[in-house]
């Protein structure tokens, strides 16, 4: 369902932040990329959704190049993508069931969001998903308020809301304890298997990675140095990864 060939990117500081990277994914897969920081997990992520350009190479979502997409076609593609992120990116002065609201933002009239005026069947849906993560109950309180697990259950249910194909989670558990970690591991785990929504999942952390990752991609300095399930990650590569300087 997503192909990247030969995709490079350098930023302007000269910086080569992925090396002619070539990955194929299929529909309903759930793989974690592993690497350090640094290594070019966030930047191969952004790429997919073009939040970040690529200099080179080309991208394709279901057989149609993202990479020559622009305007409403690259909008609409967008749909497809839910993100999420490390900082759960949540608006903290409003509610919940707001920030919520707002992943249904590519199929609202911005006068209608401007005003907050939501129709009914998009309000049903945000609190069916904010039930389905088990924080309906806090879907008037502001974002703020919660907890760090409860914050991203709420940037999950935001970007349910857009009915996406493709989950793009950048170390989604980074700033969360071992415990609640795999909470939303498991919520996103569960969303992969029961929706078959692809998940693609970036963690810095190896233990985390073996446990989750049905397929295991490791980067090191923008490149890719093992691709495979995780039993086949060996500690030699494991090794280079963490202790291998960057050029
Ligand atoms: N906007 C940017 N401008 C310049 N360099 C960047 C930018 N974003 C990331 N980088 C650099 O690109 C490399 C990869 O970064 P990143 O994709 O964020 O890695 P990771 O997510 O694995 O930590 C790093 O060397 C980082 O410093
Ligand atoms: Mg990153």
């Amino acid at each position: 369902m997503l192909r990247l060939e030969q995709v490079t990117k350098i930023y302007g500081d000269g910086t080569r932040a992925l090396n002619n990277v070539s990955l194929k994914f299929e529909a309903g897969e759930f793989v974690v990329i592993l690497g350090k920081s640094g290594a070019g997990k966030s930047t191969l992520l952004r790429c997919i959704n073009r939040l970040v350009e690529p200099t080179s190479g080309k991208i394709f979502f279901e057989d149609q190049e993202v990479t020559a997409m622009d305007g409403k076609r690259l909008r609409s593609q967008r749909q497809n993508i839910g993100m999420i992120f490390q900082n759960y990116n949540l608006v903290s002065r409003l509610s919940v069931r707001t920030n919520v609201l707002a992943g249904a933002l590519g199929r609202t009239s911005a006068w209608s969001a401007l005003i907050n005026y939501f129709a009914q069947d998009e309000i049903a849906a945000a609190h069916h998903h904010l039930e389905r993560m088990e924080i309906g109950e806090k879907a008037g309180q502001r974002a703020d308020q919660l907890s760090g697990g409860q914050q991203q259950r709420v940037g999950i249910a935001r970007a349910l809301m857009q009915q996406p194909k493709i989950i793009l989670a950048d170390e989604p558990v980074a700033s969360l304890d071992p415990a609640t970690s795999r909470t939303i591991l498991d919520i996103l785990r569960r969303i992969n298997r029961e929706d078959g929504v692809t998940v693609l999942c970036n963690l810095h952390l190896p233990e985390l990675a073996r446990e989750y990752g049905l397929r295991l991609i490791a980067m090191h300095s923008g490149e890719i140095v093992y691709d495979g399930p995780p039993e086949g990650l060996t500690p030699e590569v494991s090794d280079r990864l963490y202790n291998t300087p960057a050029p």
